[in-house]
Formats: structure tokens, sequence, C-alpha cells
């Protein structure tokens, strides 16, 4: 079978990672680890943007090399996917020598073949975006409406890449969705962008020296797009990490200000050299803090260490998935994020998983009694769950659906009262409550894998068995936990009073 090949955008490393880079990458590791549950071999891909004017002017800005900037916050990203378990297979560095020779023979190819060409570039440069701005891009007053700062006139010598002789070859790979573009709406925002017509792009700079240089003209740089866009090539058929990726990525992972970058210029860029393109291009919104994109430049962040802190590691997955639709804006504050918690993982999943190891070990003597799964609260996992599937519009979904799940197992503890069966004596409607909860509890430990490892390894703990033993063809069926003598953990999720 095929390996799967997921990648996030690589991150400017001229500050600390915030939440807005952890849900892209949070998100990939849940992908990667669901497809892994289906037995499928996969390839997960992350890592740091390291050159351009950006990152040279920030490292002036405090006094230090460019080099040691990007050391320094390299680090920072990888210790912070690191304490919330992400576990990428690849971590690529664009400063890496090995990328960098890679880039310098990629691009050359594409010159020796006409594809590139030298020319003028005039425009208005955005060195926060890295990005020159053209028509409704340009804010009043030749500002960048992102960033909110003036943009830069720059006219200069540049190589010039053919990118229009792909325009109409681009335009119906995406309509064909050869190229999927997901969700929908973003695909029809490309193609109407296409429908205004391309211009050959510059993919070099003249006076930007923190980066590569062009292997026949070393008066030029790469421009760091080019540059950054060449990661997830570079990552599979550079020989730069010690485990290379596959070829091509099955869905690529990145938020919407980075859509016209990988749904044209790289696209066209692998079509030049003759390379397979991405199956998926998958764009999320933003996190928003009182309706303003969240961002190192507007200092209104929210650290990823910021909710470990207060919702753990496990919360902390949850609630970066759970706070808001994958694909979609969405407003978060400590506010929100802590009744989100509250409801779904102390009072919903922590509760029931606390409840139902107290009453096996109460009513059955910490054994798990034969039973069979009481009228109506039987769980047809496959049917809810579309395992072949399950791609990035499946994550809220299935988040929603575990949800309901932990609300309807502990209705079934309201409703059956296992304590008054004890009392009365009703061995067998006590047994088929109690063996419902562990049989459906392993199921939930199971799809809560991908999520929050962590707190399903502990679930499947009190049942003495492990995702490895189990298979999802017959999950919410299987009866192997009637006669398991359970393991008690700690509570999951303590709830937090704020
Ligand atoms: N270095 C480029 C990407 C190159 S990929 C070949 C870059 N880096 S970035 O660090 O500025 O942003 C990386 C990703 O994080 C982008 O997809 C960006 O949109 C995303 N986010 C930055 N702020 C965000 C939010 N507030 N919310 C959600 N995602 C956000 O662009």
């Amino acid at each position: 079978m095929e390996s799967k090949y997921i990648t996030t955008p690589i991150y400017y490393v001229n500050d600390s990672p915030h939440v807005g880079h952890a849900v892209t990458t949070v998100a990939a590791d849940v992908l990667v680890r669901f497809w892994r549950l289906k037995g499928e071999t996969a390839y997960f891909l992350t890592g740091t943007d390291e050159h351009g004017a950006k990152l040279a002017e920030a490292a002036e800005n405090v006094g230090i090399t460019p080099q040691e900037l990007v050391d320094k916050y390299s680090a920072e990203f990888q210790k912070a996917w690191d304490a919330i378990n992400i576990r990428p297979d690849g971590f690529i560095r664009t400063t890496n020598p090995k990328h960098e020779q890679f880039v310098q023979n990629f691009l050359q190819k594409l010159y020796d073949s006409d594809h590139i060409y030298k020319g003028e570039y005039t425009g208005w440069y955005c060195t926060g975006c890295e990005e020159f701005k053209t028509g409704a891009q340009i804010g009043e007053g030749n500002t960048c409406p992102l960033h909110k700062t003036p943009l830069k006139e720059v006219s200069e010598t540049a190589y010039l890449f053919r990118i229009t002789n792909y325009e109409s070859r681009i335009k119906e790979l995406i309509r064909s969705d050869e190229l999927k573009i997901r969700p929908e709406s973003r695909k029809n925002e490309v193609l109407g962008f296409l429908e205004q017509g391309l211009h050959d792009i510059a993919i070099s700079r003249k006076n930007v020296a923190w980066g590569i240089p062009l292997s026949w003209d070393n008066e030029h740089t790469v421009y760091v797009w080019v540059d950054a866009l060449l990661n997830y090539l570079s990552a599979s058929k550079g020989d730069v990490l010690e485990k290379s990726a596959p070829w091509p990525p099955t869905v690529q992972l990145i938020a919407k200000d980075i859509l016209r970058f990988h749904a044209v210029i790289w696209p066209a860029l692998l079509l030049a050299a003759g390379e397979q393109l991405p199956k998926e291009l998958f764009a999320h919104g933003y996190f928003t803090i009182d309706g303003q994109k969240m961002s190192k430049s507007l200092g209104n962040v929210i650290t990823p260490g910021q909710l470990i802190n207060r919702y753990g590691v496990d919360g902390a997955r949850y609630l970066l998935l759970a706070a808001v639709p994958f694909g979609t804006d969405g407003d978060i504050s400590f506010e929100r994020l802590d009744d989100i918690y509250n409801a779904d993982l102390a009072n919903n999943l922590g509760n029931l998983v606390n409840r139902a190891q107290v009453m096996i070990e109460k009513y059955s003597n910490g054994v798990v009694p034969s039973g069979r799964i009481v009228e109506g609260y039987g769980w047809n996992v496959s049917k809810i769950i579309d395992f072949e599937g399950f791609d990035a519009e499946s994550i809220n979904p299935t988040l929603g659906n575990l949800s309901a799940r932990y609300r309807i197992l502990n209705q079934l503890i309201e409703e059956t009262k296992p304590w008054v069966l004890y009392k009365a004596g009703d061995q067998e409607n006590l047994n088929n409550v109690l063996f419902t909860l562990a049989t459906q509890l392993v199921s939930v430990g199971f799809l809560l894998h991908p999520f929050c490892p962590g707190s399903a390894k502990a679930i499947l703990s009190i049942f003495d068995t492990s995702i490895d033993q189990i298979d999802y063809a017959t999950l919410g069926e299987s009866s192997h936990v009637a006669g398991v003598t359970i393991k008690p953990i700690q509570p999951l999720f303590p709830r937090l009073n704020p």
C-alpha cells in the first residue's frame, strides 16, 4: 500500500510558536495517528522556514546573527511540539545545507530548460508577508492590510519564472479536483483568482543577503517562498532528513492566507520540474481574539504552553481542535476554552470514566461481568465514523460524535441507576449496564487516541488493553472485556474552577 504523506507549513522562526501554528500541527498529528490506527503507513513532515529579509531584520533588531536567531526559535518550535505530544517523522529546516543544495539544483534545472529568465521586477513588497502585493492586496496609502505597515516599493533585476505557461493547466487541475482544494469555498477562491490572469513571478531577490544564492548568479538569493515551498519535496528527494518522506503528499494543511502560494506557485514549480502534484490542499481559518487575527506582529497571542499549563497536554490538544471547526475562523478566549473543557472533558468524559470504574469495583468486585449491550445503547462505530474517508473535514464531526457518546453513556447510568439494581439484587440488568459501559469505553479509548493519546491509553489500560490489540472493524460490539479485572486510573481531566 502506498504511504500517506501529510505536511504542515514550515513556520517562520522570528518568534516563539503560538496556538495558530499549533492547531495545524496538532491536526496533522491527529490525521497521521488516525491513518495508523487503520494500519496504514504514513509520514508526517513539519519544520521551520529560516531565510529571508523578515528573519534577517528580526535578528538585527535583537543584535544577534540570523543563524543564532533561527537556531534559537527552531529549537523552540521543536520543543513546543514535543511538549504537546506531536510526533513528526521529519522536522525540516531550510538552513539545512542539503535542503539548500537541493533548492539550487532544482532551480538550475528550471533555468537550464528556459523556465526561468532574467528581467526587471517592480512591485510593492511586504516584508512581514514576504510577498509582492498586487491589486486589492494593497491597502490604503500603500500599506499591508494584514500587518498594517507601509509596503516597500522595490524595483530590481530579478530572475523570473514563466508561471504564465502553467495558468490554464493549473486551472484545469483544480477544477477537476486532480489537485483537490478544500474546503470547497477555498477552491472557488483560487479559481476566481486564476480568472484574473497570472504574471510571471520573481524567484530571486537581489538585495536580500540571508538566503540561498542562485547557483548561476550569486548576486541573487532565492526568493524565500520558493525556498520554503520546496521543503516538501526536498524532504522527500533531497536526502535532507534521516528518514525521507514519500512522494507525492496526500494532503497539505495550511491556513487560508498562504493558499495562493500553495495552490498556484507550488504546483507550477512542480509541473515545470516534471514532478507529481500533491493530491489535496486543505486550508483552515484563523484563530481570532476579539475578532482580530491572532499574530505575533499584533501581539495578541496565546501559546501552546499556556494551554498545557491550564488544561494538560490532552486538554490542550482537544481544545485546539474542538474550539473552532477546523476550516473556519473563530474567536477564542480562556473563558470559552474553560467552558468547553469543563463541559466536554471534565463533566462529560472524565466523570463517565470515573463513574464506570468505581461502579465496576463496587458492584462487581473490580471484574467486568459478562452481559449484553443494553438495548438502544449499542454503537456501530463504523457507521458513525468514516474510517476509510477520514480527512481534515472529519475532525470536528468525529469530536462531536465522541462527545455525544459520553453524554449518552452518562445518561445510561442516570437512567438505569446501577446502585438501585445492586440493592435490588437485579444481577442480570446490572451486569448488562456494567458490560455496556466497559465495552463502549474501549471504543471511546480507541477513537480518542488520535486526539488525546495519553488519556486514551489510560482509558484502555483500565481494561488491560491497548490500541494495537483492537481491531476497528469490530469496535463497539467486542466482548473481550468480559472477565477482565480492571486497573483503575487517576481521574482524567479534573474540573477547573475559574
Ligand atoms: N513560513 C510561511 C509558510 C511557508 S510554507 C512553505 C509562513 N509562516 S508563518 O509562521 O507566518 O505561518 C504559518 C502558518 O500559521 C500559516 O498557515 C498561517 O496562516 C498560520 N497562522 C498564523 N496565525 C494564525 C492564526 N491566528 N490562526 C490560525 N493559523 C494561523 O507563513
